[in-house]
């Protein structure tokens, strides 16, 4: 199959573009577009068949649901059961936005490998003009996780989408670069108090301002996690990467103690290390695009800076250690 890319960000013929892609998704095909977050991997969420091209161009476990996207908050009511008063109060404070609500899903609407089998959905409306113009022309709710293939980070370029999906769906919608640059805040409507299944750009603190005490999830205590996706490695670079404290001195020392054994080393930081055979810069918005980079050299080893108020950002310090696979470099 040839993976053609079409720019909608630009003024090219855009209606034609969003008629190509509803018709594709119409036929049951997989078309990747923009959200503020991430590029998404979008199919029709009522058609089995169209789910589950996404799972296996992703090479995604199947025991991992997938997110529900739709352009407004009255379009997410009409599948949803048993939406509490803080729910509402989500959905007016965030959406359109980055974050993802998990609710008790309305019967028979979404196929059952969109849910993995859960009687929950993980829903939200995305808030970027591509996506929403998508859903709004398309009518349809648009099962879509991120774009790249499972366990890479996620795509924040088309190009990156090209580069994992290319020859695997037939169109990418190229809206320029992703805004937030990693993905929504998920947040478990079904539990009391709430609980953030993964953390994201829409903080804790945002949220307990709307609705009160919320718990964040630590992730690792059961064997059934709730969000099942949080089980598995994630954004990982190809060369082992390892996380360092932010300390000059200590970063040089490191630099120099991997290229005496005669191997190259990427660093990923806010600040600059000339002595580094690679430098990438390190952001909530550029991580992804660094870790991609980083696969793009020929560098034996990463290492990632990590600030101490980087530790207080628990959506960045999520990716880092689930990249590093929580590897200390020492
Ligand atoms: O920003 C985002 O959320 C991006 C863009 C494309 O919207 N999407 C995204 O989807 O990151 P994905 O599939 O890569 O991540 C979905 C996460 C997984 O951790 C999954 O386990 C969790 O949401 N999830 C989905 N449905 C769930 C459910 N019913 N219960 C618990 N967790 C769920
Ligand atoms: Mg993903």
């Amino acid at each position: 199959m040839k993976t053609k890319i079409v720019v909608v960000d630009k003024n090219v013929d855009e209606e034609k573009s969003y008629t190509q892609a509803v018709d594709i998704l119409k036929s049951g095909e997989i078309v990747a577009f923009p959200t503020e977050t991430v590029y998404g991997l979008g199919a029709d969420a009522t058609n089995f068949e169209a789910v589950s091209k996404i799972f296996e161009a992703k090479g995604r476990p199947a025991d991992n649901p997938l997110i529900v996207h739709v352009d407004s908050k009255e379009t997410a009511l009409r599948y949803v059961q048993e939406v509490s008063s803080k729910a509402l109060d989500c959905m007016d404070a965030f959406w359109p936005g980055a974050l993802t609500l998990i609710l008790k899903a309305e019967p028979e609407i979404f196929a059952s490998n969109v849910t993995a089998g859960l009687q929950t959905v993980g829903i939200r409306v995305p808030n970027h003009p591509v996506a929403l113009t998508l859903l709004q022309k398309l009518q349809l709710p648009l099962a879509a996780p991120s774009a790249n293939t499972s366990g890479k980070p996620s795509p924040t370029l088309a190009e990156h989408v090209f580069h994992d999906m290319e020859s695997k769906i037939p169109l990418i919608l190229d809206g320029g670069a992703t805004e937030i640059g990693i993905e929504s805040t998920v947040l478990d409507m079904t539990s009391e108090p709430p609980v953030i299944l993964r953390p994201g750009k829409v903080s804790k603190e945002q949220i307990e301002a709307v609705i009160g005490t919320v718990r964040s999830s630590s992730g690792n205590t059961s064997n059934v996690p709730k969000s099942p996706g949080m089980k598995y490695m994630h954004y990982a670079p190809t060369a082992p990467l390892y996380l360092i404290e932010n300390e000059k001195g200590l970063i040089e020392k490191a630099i120099e103690y991997v290229q005496e054994k005669g191997k190259s080393i990427a660093v990923i930081s806010e600040t600059e290390y000339p002595m580094a055979d690679f430098n990438f810069p390190l952001s909530m918005d550029s991580l992804y695009a660094s870790l991609r980079k980083c696969d793009l050299t020929d560098a034996d080893l990463i290492l990632a800076s990590v600030e101490s108020g980087m530790k207080e950002n628990d959506a960045l310090m999520n990716r880092l250690e689930k990249a590093a696979d929580h590897k200390w470099f020492s």
